[in-house]
């Protein structure tokens, strides 16, 4: 800490601006005449992304790295221990491509099924998402590769990320959205965590004192970087002063001239700024000093690995004996998916796989005997009767149908929600068509849960969500039982998607998101509402079966500080070895809502028992109002899922207080007047329509009509130079651009789109015709000239 210090009492103010902001897309500033290094970070979460082009932060080429499955995926395996291995897999990787720090977990609570990202998330309940985030972080930095916790915090929907207020009542921030951060940075302790697009009631995450300097630093006793979500910084001297220490990608000369603007008028106090500079150092020096450290990597231990996430991760959701096959089955295998495997999420997390399986392959090398046919295409969604009749036809020369179904890659990806929960018409078809020639095995691929009208009509589900580049071989396992599945849900599967408590707050405003469902998220809702669901959080079958008995506890009473412990015997009472996840929660006498707050994977020989104990702590029975307090009698539930608590016992806690009343909605209409009395003062946000700011997006300038023109020559552009058949066609591109503020089309751009060209546009827009046109053309100019991409 000296020598940072005596360093940075030798830096200019223009140099600790410019440490502020990266070098370029993934690299940190170097200054070379103080020794200064430059340390790289990629893109995580599941699988490297290391751009060729380290110069922008579009998505472009990288280079080959292990998929592993997706966080929906991993999560199902609620198994710390998985987590961490894939963690040091990935780091050692990182280690072997000179990257530094991985850019994840992403441990956001899944509000809504319908948020684009679901599939980089754990889960909707934050202790299991903030314990495998934890156990990630601490794989990836045991082998000396910095980890990046992202998105702090309430970033839950991708529709206007980036100008969007979410509007979290306290006892709902702290108990749900804050919890699992809370718990993966004081266990993980991550080298960076990453400050979120969305504002969090009325102001920009990475802006606003409370959230990071008062809650993540003084609070939670963190230490570590704080970096911007790419393009994330609006005012970039608030960040500073809020603690945000590191701004990425480098965005052009404005912000660095912002700092030095406000610490020379006073507005910025100049310690801030030395503060963020200290911590970016002592990031940039351990990182360093890492490259030193030894470190073994092995692309074929790693595909293995992958392998195994996945298969320890799917969950049986049906089977009426139909698996595991019966050697010599004769299998149809219906879907493209078999062709074109599904096994990853779009956006910035897409790896490009080092050894990508197919199920044809794959099921081949296992001895499945199969005859394949398409069924479907992954294109569109119109039923093609030919496939299906030819689907039909393998499927009546076979013993049993296998379909892999699910959602195609234009369904869910980074930047833009879902709009229903229906997997496409032609494969549903195909479904129910099949079924009634044969039982049908479905396999189901997709990062978020679908609705299930077909359900009835198949013999055996396993939901194999994004199982990475050795999905394949995974299923294979699966269905053969080389593999006893034993993943459970880290989600709820509702019947419809109206049931979803979120249903009526998710989207419906560009800009003030209310979260009037508050703490009933997920299973919390469901349960508290009484209302039926088609899979419960944590359900899953398994190939054998377990018991679960003598439940016992070391203490009936809790007192503040104090702890719990509980246990119960779990035996495999079925026919082959086994593993079990078994789950605790606790719930309030006087409450219907329940958390989750211990869980453990148990491996069982068959006829083997268990003794399986959590130790709770007086946080777990504890809610949050003005502070942490103690409830009143709690009721501790041990089981195989949320629905499924087979044994109890009750706690009393002399000193608990009575829980604040906020009713749930048996149909999600949660009233306005009461969601707004658990606020001092409603933190909604007006954006100011004209005239337009750095902060408008293209979509805001349509309410006039030289904006409108404005869109139109974007919308020709992009159709002109977006390649169609790119991942991202012209009607994705376009959307992303529409909802995404100039200021943020500036900075990751790469230098293609200067803050200089952007306030030509925002002059025409705000009516400065010709200023604007000389403006944004001189600009324009400028940047041929300079070619400016990055600091370099
Ligand atoms: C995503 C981050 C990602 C970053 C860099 C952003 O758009 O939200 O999760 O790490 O880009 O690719």
């Amino acid at each position: 800490m000296e020598q940072i210090d005596a360093i940075i009492s030798q830096l200019t103010l223009e140099q600790k601006a410019d440490l502020c902001s990266g070098l370029d897309a993934w690299n940190t500033f170097p200054i070379k005449e103080h020794g200064i290094p430059s340390v790289l970070m990629t893109d995580g979460p599941h699988g490297l992304r290391k751009q060729y082009d380290e110069s922008t932060a579009m998505l472009e080429q990288s280079v080959p790295a292990t998929c592993f499955p997706a966080a929906s995926t991993t999560a199902c395996s609620w198994d710390r221990d998985l987590l961490h291995e894939m963690g040091a897999a990935l780091g050692s990787e990182a280690r072997k491509q000179g990257i530094s720090m991985v850019l994840g977990p992403g441990i956001n609570i899944k509000r809504s099924p319908l948020c684009g990202r679901n599939f980089e998330y754990f889960s909707e309940d934050p202790m299991l998402a903030g314990e495998l985030g934890a156990a990630m972080i601490q794989g990836i930095q045991s082998t000396g590769t910095g980890a990046c916790l992202k998105h702090f915090a309430a970033n839950n929907r991708e529709y206007f990320r980036m100008v969007s207020n979410s509007i979290v009542d306290q006892r709902a921030l702290r108990e749900i959205y804050l919890d699992g951060f809370e718990r993966a940075v004081k266990k993980g302790k991550p080298y960076a965590v990453m400050s979120a697009y969305n504002m969090l009631n009325g102001s920009y995450c990475g802006e606003t004192p409370a959230l990071i300097r008062d809650l993540l630093r003084g609070e939670w006793g963190y230490d570590g970087l704080v970096v911007s979500d790419w393009g994330a910084c609006y005012n970039r001297e608030k960040g500073i002063a809020a603690g945000l220490d590191l701004e990425m990608p480098y965005s052009g000369e404005e912000n660095t001239n912002r700092i030095m603007r406000a610490v020379k008028s006073g507005t910025l106090d100049e310690a801030d700024l030395d503060a963020c500079v200290r911590r970016i150092l002592s990031f940039v020096f351990r990182c360093a000093e890492n490259k030193k450290l030894p470190y073994q990597c092995s692309m074929e231990k790693n595909h293995a690995l992958a392998r195994r996430a996945a298969a320890e991760s799917a969950v049986l959701l049906k089977n009426d004996g139909f698996l595991p096959l019966k050697p010599g089955t004769k299998v149809a295998l219906l879907g493209q998916f078999a062709e074109k495997p599904r096994y990853q999420g779009a956006g910035s997390s897409m790896i490009h796989p080092a050894n990508l399986e197919n199920a044809m392959d794959a099921f081949r090398r296992h001895g499945i005997c199969y005859t394949y046919a398409q069924g479907f295409s992954l294109e569109n969604d119109t039923v093609d009767e030919a496939l299906v009749a030819e689907a039909e036809r393998t499927a009546g020369g076979c013993d049993v149908a296998v379909i892999i179904a699910g959602l195609p890659p234009r369904y869910e990806m980074e930047g833009i929600d879902r709009t229903h929960m229906h997997i496409p018409q032609n494969q549903a078809e195909l479904i129910e068509r099949i079924s009634k020639i044969k039982p049908v095995v479905l396999l189901l691929c997709g990062g978020a849960p679908v609705e299930m009208p077909w359900l009835s009509s198949v013999s055996a589900l396993v939901n194999c969500y994004l199982g990475g580049e050795a999905g394949a071989s995974a299923m294979a396992q699966i269905l053969t039982g080389e593999v006893n599945p034993s993943g459970k849900l880290a989600e709820t599967y509702p019947l419809r998607l109206a049931d979803n408590p979120s249903y009526h707050f998710f989207s419906d405003d560009r800009h003030n998101v209310e979260y009037r469902e508050s703490i009933y998220v997920g299973y919390r809702y469901y349960d508290a509402a009484e209302k039926d669901v088609l899979f419960p959080f944590g359900f899953g079958l398994s190939y054998t079966s377990f018991e679960y008995a003598d439940m016992r506890t070391d203490a009936g009473s809790l007192a503040p500080g104090g702890t719990v412990t509980v246990s119960a015997l779990i035996r495999n009472t079925g026919g082959i070895a086994g593993a079990e996840i078994v789950q605790c929660y606790v719930r309030a006498e006087e409450s219907p809502v329940k958390k989750l707050c211990g869980f453990e994977k148990v491996f069982l020989q068959p006829g083997e028992s268990k003794r399986v104990s959590f130790t709770l702590t007086d946080r777990d029975f504890s809610f949050f109002s003005d502070g942490w307090r103690l409830m009143q009698d709690a009721h501790v539930l041990i089981g195989a899922s949320s629905r499924d608590l087979r044994l109890g016992v009750i706690v009393e806690i002399p000193a608990g207080e009575p829980l604040p009343g906020y009713p749930v909605s048996a149909d999600g209409h949660w009233d306005a007047v009461q969601f707004y009395s658990l606020f001092e003062k409603i933190p909604h946000i007006t954006f100011r329509i004209h005239p337009f700011t750095i902060n408008a997006t293209l979509k805001d300038f349509d309410s006039v009509a030289i904006g409108r023109t404005v869109h139109r020559l974007v919308s020709r552009f992009v159709e002109k130079h977006i390649d169609p058949g790119g991942y991202m066609g012209h009607e994705i591109m376009l959307q992303l651009l529409e909802e995404n503020p100039m200021r943020v089309l500036v900075s990751m751009s790469g230098g293609f789109f200067t803050y200089g060209m952007a306030r030509g546009v925002l002059m025409i827009v705000n009516g400065q015709i010709f200023m604007g046109l000389l403006a944004f053309f001189s600009a324009y100019r400028k940047r041929r000239k300079q070619k400016i991409k990055s600091k370099k």
